[in-house]
């Protein structure tokens, strides 16, 4: 398909053509998402060149979690910030790196608007190494009148669409409106993502887990009755320390995702609002499963707080069920 140039689909295209198919469709999710689409590439463009115009490192200064931001989170989610922020669609942003959410127009005009929540940049200790990086966001309906935290504090199952960015090797943009998930790479000589794969499967039967190891001895004793068993059973560990990097590669190779509760992080490490949501809607649209534990849906979970925490166990349905079997006997 790519390699034909008449019948190159873009991002834009793309969800252009998704949206004529809701005649009452009014436009305003499909500049979200390009405004999401043009900030991709200037982050991609800044991490591209982080060495060369020193911005690797921290910025010194901690986030609401504590964490100590880096250069590069302060940039990408200034521009972020700034895209979504000229958006008329766009009733309010939350992100990891500000505190509060910022409301922007919550006029009781009775229009449609949305909410944005986003990671902008996910797995950024990777940075200084040249690892791999993302942006993570996640997008809810905002009624007017319905007050901003009540918008914000929806269940993951309300979400319109979401998806993430990898910055790798080549920079992918995946994206789901609730019909599948589909992939786009960025094409740099032509400046647009374009459609490579449509209606992703997460495949089964892939032998692997992506987890931090470090943690196991205070992982609680089912997650570490799992890895005993998955050892035995001959299974191999990838963990890039980016959720981003390694969830792509279980969306295109099977395998599970999973970050239990430590000794540190009680309820888990892993942001429930623009972490953990938006990739188990992907997850789930792509066949697999996205649970905070034995029996319970992430999509499901009633959030209280923007910047919670919540365990995460994600991946194709056949390994999500294996790690499932072994907490259950807990
Ligand atoms: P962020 O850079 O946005 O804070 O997210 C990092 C997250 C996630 O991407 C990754 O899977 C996890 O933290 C890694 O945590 P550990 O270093 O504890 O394994
Ligand atoms: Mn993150
Ligand atoms: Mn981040």
């Amino acid at each position: 398909m790519v390699n034909d140039p008449t019948r190159i689909i873009t991002l834009q295209s793309h969800i252009l053509a998704e949206q004529a198919q809701f005649p009452e469709s009014t436009g305003t999710l499909s500049w979200i998402l390009s405004a999401l689409s043009i900030s991709a590439k200037i982050i991609a463009d800044k991490v591209r060149r982080a060495r060369l115009e020193n911005v690797l490192g921290p910025a010194g200064a901690e986030n609401v979690q504590g964490e100590a931001q880096q250069k590069l989170d302060v940039l990408a989610n200034e521009v972020l910030l700034a895209s979504l922020g000229r958006r008329e669609g766009v009733a309010m942003v939350a992100s990891e790196e500000n505190e509060e959410p910022v409301i922007l127009r919550d006029e009781a005009d009775g229009a449609r608007r949305y909410a944005v929540l986003f990671d902008p940049l996910d797995g950024s200790s990777n940075l200084d190494v040249c690892g791999a990086v993302g942006t993570i966001f996640s997008i809810l309906p905002h009624e007017a009148g319905v007050p901003a935290r009540a918008s914000l504090l929806q269940r993951g199952a309300a979400q319109v669409a979401a998806g993430y960015v990898l910055y790798g090797s080549s920079t992918v943009f995946v994206l789901t409106l609730g019909r599948g998930v589909d992939l786009f790479v960025l094409d740099p000589s032509v400046g647009a993502f374009i459609l490579v794969e449509r209606g992703l499967r997460i495949p089964a039967g892939n032998r692997s887990y992506s987890v931090n190891e470090g943690n196991r001895l205070s992982f609680p004793e089912g997650y570490r009755r799992y890895l005993d068993w998955a050892q035995r059973e001959g299974y191999s560990s990838r963990y890039t320390g980016a959720m981003v990097a390694d969830v792509h590669r279980i969306l295109l190779k099977g395998g599970v995702f999973l970050y239990p509760p430590t000794a540190k992080a009680h309820h888990g490490k892993l942001r429930l609002m623009y972490e953990a949501n938006p990739i188990a809607f992907l997850i789930e649209q792509a066949g697999g499963r996205a649970l905070a534990g034995p029996t319970e849906r992430l999509l499901e979970i009633a959030p209280t707080g923007i910047h919670q925490r919540t365990p995460v166990i994600v991946g194709a349905a056949d390994q999500v069920d294996a790690v499932v079997a072994h907490l259950d006997e807990s």
